[in-house]
């Protein structure tokens, strides 16, 4: 297969079939999810290994890819073999990057289980693992088979994990979609696979015309620079901030930056303000734009000085805008 080509999404039954097809399959899963398992793939000839994953932002390291080809190696998989991940965005991370580099390469397939991984991080071929605690820091562009949408799945997801995941759809929307994103805002989006849907297509659109991220796909950095930072504090402080609960802080930084430079009309930060409260997402960064300004020096992406902002004209509407750190802090105060 080419190593990229659009992010193909299935049905549990479009991929019962592509699954039944594969003679050498070995399923990698997060342990918390395994009655997945039975639930969506127990109709499939068993697999040539099962492995069993406890999967963290701690174990998310080299250690746990090494770990993996060695199991690999003593279930003897050849170069044929399909790795089916499942799990969150920790979990389709991990095991795409085993897969990228085993026997150099070989195929992998995503059966997320968070609403987060069903959205953006299993969708789009984007693995690795940190590097101390720096986030992502390894790893390589490598497209799945495919990627499994079942709403099924997230019936059992905690509620706060639900809320991250629809930070990251609404940013989605706000990218690319106004009217998905009006129709998310009213209502939410639990039973609402048709919006999950959307959101992962539209993904997947962005990524088949910038698979390696040289322009478009930047754009799905949406509050994201911002976010890390938040991360990053948060980290240090031990506190607990998810990261789609920093994607949504963010998100209403990067509004009110919009509108401080003159990009957005006034109000901007103030709708979106309000459309997360309604839906119970946190709004305002606990850490002030100085301390944020800080960890953003530090963060990897501003090497170079200049960052690339991704802001809003309106939803919709985004833009790509290079700014120093200092010049953003300063027209955000
Ligand atoms: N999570 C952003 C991307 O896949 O490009």
């Amino acid at each position: 297969m080419d190593a990229i080509a659009r992010p193909k999404i299935v049905t549990l039954d479009e991929a019962q079939a592509l699954l039944a097809k594969e003679p050498e399959l070995i399923v990698v899963f997060d342990q918390n999810v395994a009655w997945v398992l039975e639930s969506l793939l127990g109709d499939l000839p068993p697999a040539k290994a099962y492995i069993g994953l406890e999967s963290s932002e701690e174990s998310k390291t080299m250690d746990t890819v090494l770990a993996l080809e060695r199991q690999l190696m003593e279930a003897d998989a050849s170069r044929g073999a399909l790795l089916v991940a499942v799990g969150g965005g920790i979990t389709t991370d991990l095991v795409g990057f085993t897969a990228a580099i085993y026997k150099r390469g070989i195929r992998y397939a995503n059966v997320p289980t968070t609403l987060l991984s069903q959205v953006d991080a299993a969708v789009g071929g984007k693995t690795g693992v940190n590097l101390d605690h720096y986030k992502n820091m390894l790893g390589a562009f490598r497209m799945p088979e495919f990627t499994l949408l079942c709403p099924e799945v997230l019936k059992t997801l905690p509620e706060r994990e639900f809320k991250a995941g629809e930070a990251e759809l609404l940013k989605t929307f706000l990218l690319r979609d106004a009217k998905a994103y009006a129709a998310a805002v009213k209502n939410g989006v639990k039973n609402r696979p048709e919006l999950i849907l959307k959101a992962a297509s539209i993904k997947a659109d962005i990524v088949s015309r910038d698979p390696y991220e040289k322009g478009e796909r930047a754009l799905l950095n949406l509050g994201h620079t911002f976010g890390h930072a938040i991360e990053h504090l948060a980290q240090e402080k031990g506190e607990d901030i998810t990261h789609g609960e920093a994607v949504a802080m963010g998100i209403v930084l990067a509004a009110r930056l919009s509108e401080r430079i003159g990009l957005a009309s006034k109000g901007l930060e103030e709708q979106i303000k309000a459309d997360f409260e309604a839906l119970g997402l946190p709004m305002q960064s606990p850490y002030p734009v100085q301390a944020l300004g800080e960890a953003m020096r530090k963060d990897k992406k501003a090497a170079g000085g200049k960052v690339k902002f991704i802001l809003l004209k309106a939803p919709g509407e985004p833009v790509i805008q290079e700014l120093t750190v200092n010049e953003a802090i300063d027209d955000l105060r």
